[in-house]
């Protein structure tokens, strides 16, 4: 007998749940305590949500299909996008991945840290990453993350772990513990409050081919940095195969529509400013002194905030100032551009 009952969320939606599904999700606290309860669930097949440096990720054990195939159900993503593998250092990357030189190369310059990068899946591993996690690709998504508790948690758990980012398929990504609190509370086992994540951006995502590289996503590793450190890079491909967000058109979309390259705001719209709020006008900046590593920072919970106060103001758009296209601001207006598609 199925059991239904109505749940009143803080966006006002009503949203019917199954009763029999809903969890009670733990919160950890990010110290070896919290952290040693959160490798025990992963080792026995839950779900937990993470801080990482780049955005809060919703991790489980890479070599268990049916763990990864709850992160599909509760992100509500579809089975042919596959997840990035994140693991505690090279001996287990080059173990489920095929060395080559450039892979080391870059390994040694930016891990751990926001960098993704896309190798080939090595044949007879002796981790056997489940299938449903590469979405049955001959290509493996590796990171190995800076972020200290995230550390801790795959040197405890001894895992590879399997973690997209902690929002719902298609929605803006939470940066903050509260947004991954109201969105994913009775959903998964447990979350570890890490508070703000300190980029606040996803990961760049490299391809490497015949000896070359291709951005698959902007992010903080940028091409000027990569391109400094001598490195060729390829035009973006267009191959329809590879799933990547880059080619993902409708994509980290808060409910509010956005307007973008604004000057100035309409009367009926709420302002996301680059540079200190104008007066008279509702928003938020997104970097008073016009800086973009903290407009990167605060972008997806700044969206998070307006996109709530939108529906109590009944506002129709959030409007948002031009944001410079170099750096970082690459990824902020690649994520922006989608978020409007
Ligand atoms: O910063 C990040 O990368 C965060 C944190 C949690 O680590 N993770 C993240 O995961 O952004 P996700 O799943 O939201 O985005 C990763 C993207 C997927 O959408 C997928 O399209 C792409 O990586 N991807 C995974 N495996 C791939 C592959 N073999 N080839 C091309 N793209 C791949
Ligand atoms: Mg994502």
């Amino acid at each position: 007998m199925k059991h239904f009952k109505l749940i009143y969320f803080s966006k006002k939606e009503k949203v019917q749940l199954n009763i029999s599904k809903i969890k009670k999700t733990e919160i950890l606290s990010n110290d070896d305590v919290g952290v040693k309860r959160a490798s025990d669930i992963i080792k026995s097949g839950g779900l937990v949500a993470l801080p990482t440096e780049t955005v809060y990720g919703l991790g489980a054990d890479a070599t268990n299909p049916k763990a990864i195939d709850l992160i599909y159900k509760t992100k509500g993503r579809p089975s042919i996008n596959p997840l990035i593998i994140h693991v505690f250092d090279n001996n287990y990357v080059f173990e489920i991945a095929d060395k080559n030189e450039l892979a080391e190369d870059l390994s040694s310059k930016f891990w751990p840290g926001p960098l993704t990068l896309i190798l080939n899946k090595k044949n007879n591993s002796k981790l056997k990453i489940a299938k449903n996690a590469l979405a049955d690709l001959s290509t493996i998504a590796v990171r190995v993350p800076a972020h200290p508790v995230f550390r801790n948690l795959l040197k405890k758990c001894n895992l590879p772990i399997a973690c997209p980012s902690a929002n719902f398929s298609g929605k803006l990504t939470t940066t903050r513990f509260e947004d991954v609190l109201s969105s994913f509370s009775g959903k998964i086992d447990a979350i570890i409050d890490g508070g703000p994540c300190p980029i606040g951006m996803e990961s760049t995502i490299i391809k490497i081919k015949n000896q070359k590289l291709s951005i698959l996503r902007p992010g903080k590793i940028t091409e000027e940095r990569l391109k400094a450190c001598n490195y060729s890079l390829q035009k973006k491909e267009n191959n329809k195969n590879i799933i990547a967000p880059g080619q993902l058109t409708s994509h980290y979309r808060p409910n509010t529509p956005l307007r973008l390259n604004v000057k100035k705001p309409k009367k009926n719209e709420l302002l996301l400013s680059f540079g200190p709020l104008p007066k008279g006008t509702t928003g938020i900046s997104l970097s008073e002194v016009f800086d973009l590593n903290e407009a990167a920072m605060n972008l997806y919970s700044s969206l998070a905030d307006l996109d709530e106060l939108a529906l109590i103001n009944s506002n129709d758009t959030i409007a948002i100032n031009t944001i410079p296209n170099s750096g970082i601001g690459i990824a902020i207006n690649d994520r922006l551009k989608r978020a409007c598609s």
